[in-house]
């Protein structure tokens, strides 16, 4: 049995979760459930990044101790997991003590090695980043760009890790392709960006008079970690490394390297294309040790028409006040809605703009209309005219053949695009042999012929090949919206009829004599309260 392990990046829960973590999450949960479906042994790894000045800033702001501030807003993840149906196998958050005690093993072990050493610093300090700037970060005009945030002078000292002594060897990882870069277009960008941070050493501590809200440095008291050499360490604290004996930690060595570290692409560089291979590699880690990183684009948000540049997009931000909340879409919508449009309207990698309008269109079309009638009809038909007992007859027409090859077609096309990371390819490919079984129906309607008797078993033929084809259809959905495919599987009454595996997915899963149930409406339409006045 093959191993995949997948993470997601670790929320800030400096505020609420929005779409745009909810679609990370969701692209995890959809991809584990399609590696467990694959028969692979699946951990599914994610959490909160708990620590760093930015949870300090917010818990000042509202006059919160930062430790309540972190679990308050922690729960609001949680619960918006268990809400959307993400599905993990572990939860990294960085305040854990195990986390704690593992990112510590790995300084002092560093420390001892002389990866890391201490020097002052003066000069110029993002706060939003929450790092130091050089002279290359200045804009054109001379200033540090908006990026950055509110930019304050420093003089301190602080601990470093010799991270330019590992730019040679990273820029031959990321070329040779030892460090996995998806979509393809990104490594070009790792490769510059390493051309610059070759020419500096990574500060991996913060003062405590100025950060306390941080992990402890173990041989130096007055310091605590720098937030991104914290958090990047979960991968591995909550995957078992150095864990303790008798933890209840998987077991690293089979678990690691990570199969996909799905990242936004902002935090690519220098975070996790950078400081992280290093890191591992500091540690000890070899070439074909790294992990593969999976970086997908951002949801932007319309913005509204009536400006001159009505159409454009502008990023999700709390500041701008255009903020959707994921937990109220899925009360609004439904669950379904909201995982299908999430996955659905966004090309892995690439960027989209949130609009809820085509959220209702997508499921209304591809969901309600489509797969929801041709269950409705296919379960209605069969209870209707054969008493919902299939049967395999010996009739076959050029139209039979034809569903069969088209479904064919489609679990390979779903296949090669789901091992692609192509989500919407995969969606597209069920929604192809959907509409090709709503054709059939019409050319081939068993409600006409089952007036002449003597179609009685080409009408039986018609059914049971649409019962088959939804069967097949609900397999195919369920690493998307799994409840859903649980409810066709129910109204077909095949719980028990598929072995889970996809590879055990062909023809004549339904045996003749074999009962269906009722048909009951599984994606209702969307309708808005302005279009029923
Ligand atoms: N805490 C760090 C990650 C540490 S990983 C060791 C962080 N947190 S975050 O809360 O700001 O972002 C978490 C993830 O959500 C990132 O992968 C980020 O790219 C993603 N997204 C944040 N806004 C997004 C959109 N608008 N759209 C899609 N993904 C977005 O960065």
């Amino acid at each position: 049995m093959n191993k995949f392990f997948i993470t997601t990046a670790i929320d800030y829960p400096n505020g609420s979760p929005h779409i745009g973590h909810a679609y990370e999450k969701v692209l995890a949960d959809v991809i584990a459930r399609y590696r467990r479906l694959c028969g692979d042994e699946v951990f599914f790894l994610t959490g909160v990044d708990q620590h760093g000045q930015k949870m300090q800033q917010t818990a000042d702001l509202e006059g919160l101790n930062v430790a309540t501030l972190a679990t308050r807003n922690t729960r609001r993840f949680v619960s918006l997991w268990e809400k959307l149906g993400v599905h993990y196998d572990g939860w990294a958050a960085t305040t854990d003590d195990l986390h704690k005690k593992c990112v510590q093993k790995i300084l002092t072990t560093l420390h001892d090695e002389g990866q890391l050493y201490k020097k002052a610093y003066k000069g110029f300090y993002s706060v939003r980043q929450e790092q130091y700037l050089t002279e290359k970060d200045r804009g054109e005009d001379g200033g540090f760009g908006e990026e950055w945030g509110e930019v304050i002078e420093l003089e301190e000292e602080n601990w470093y890790f010799r991270l330019s002594e590992h730019a040679e060897w990273l820029k031959t990882a990321v070329t040779n392709g030892s460090l996995g870069i998806l979509p393809e277009f990104r490594r070009a960008e790792v490769l510059n960006a390493i051309e610059r941070a070759s020419e500096t050493d990574l500060c991996i501590s913060r003062p405590k008079d100025r950060l306390h809200w941080g992990i402890e440095l173990p041989f130096d008291p007055n310091f605590v970690t720098y937030v991104w050499f914290d958090a990047l360490i979960n991968y591995i604290s909550f995957a078992g490394y150095r864990s303790e004996e008798g933890s209840s930690l998987p077991d690293f060595d089979t678990l690691w390297p990570a199969n996909a570290h799905i990242i936004g692409k902002d935090i690519l560089v220098p975070a996790h294309a950078i400081y992280w291979p290093c890191m591992l590699r500091a540690m000890g880690f070899t070439e074909n040790q790294m992990p593969m990183l999976l970086v997908h684009g951002w949801w932007n948000i319309r913005k509204k028409s009536g400006g001159t540049d009505g159409g454009s997009e502008e990023k999700m931000s709390k500041s701008l006040g255009n903020v959707v909340d994921p937990s109220e879409l899925a009360e609004r919508f439904g669950v379904d809605a909201v995982r299908y449009y999430l996955v659905r309207d966004i090309v892995t990698g690439k960027d989209s703009a949130f609009d809820p309008e085509r959220l209702i269109s997508l499921f209304n079309s591809e969901l309600a209309n489509d797969l929801g009638n041709l269950l409705n009809r296919s379960i209605n038909m069969t209870k209707r005219f054969i008493g919902g007992e299939l049967s395999q007859t010996s009739y076959d027409d050029q139209a039979c053949e034809e569903v069969r090859s088209s479904l064919a077609e489609t679990i390979k096309s779903y296949r090669s695009a789901m091992d692609a990371y192509d989500l919407p390819g995969a969606l597209k490919a069920i929604n192809s042999h959907v509409v090709r079984c709503n054709q059939f129906i019409e050319k081939n309607p068993p409600f006409e012929l089952r007036k002449d008797e003597s179609q009685s078993e080409r009408v039986a033929t018609i059914l049971y090949h649409l019962c088959e084809s939804c069967l097949h259809l609900s397999v195919l959905l369920s690493p998307f919206l799994p409840d859903a495919a649980t409810k066709i599987r129910g109204q077909l009454r095949a719980e028990q009829s598929f072995s889970g595996r996809l590879d055990d997915l062909s023809w004549g899963i339904l045996q003749g004599g074999h009962q269906t149930g009722k048909a009951k409406p599984v994606f209702p339409r969307i309708v808005l309260e302005e279009d029923q006045n």
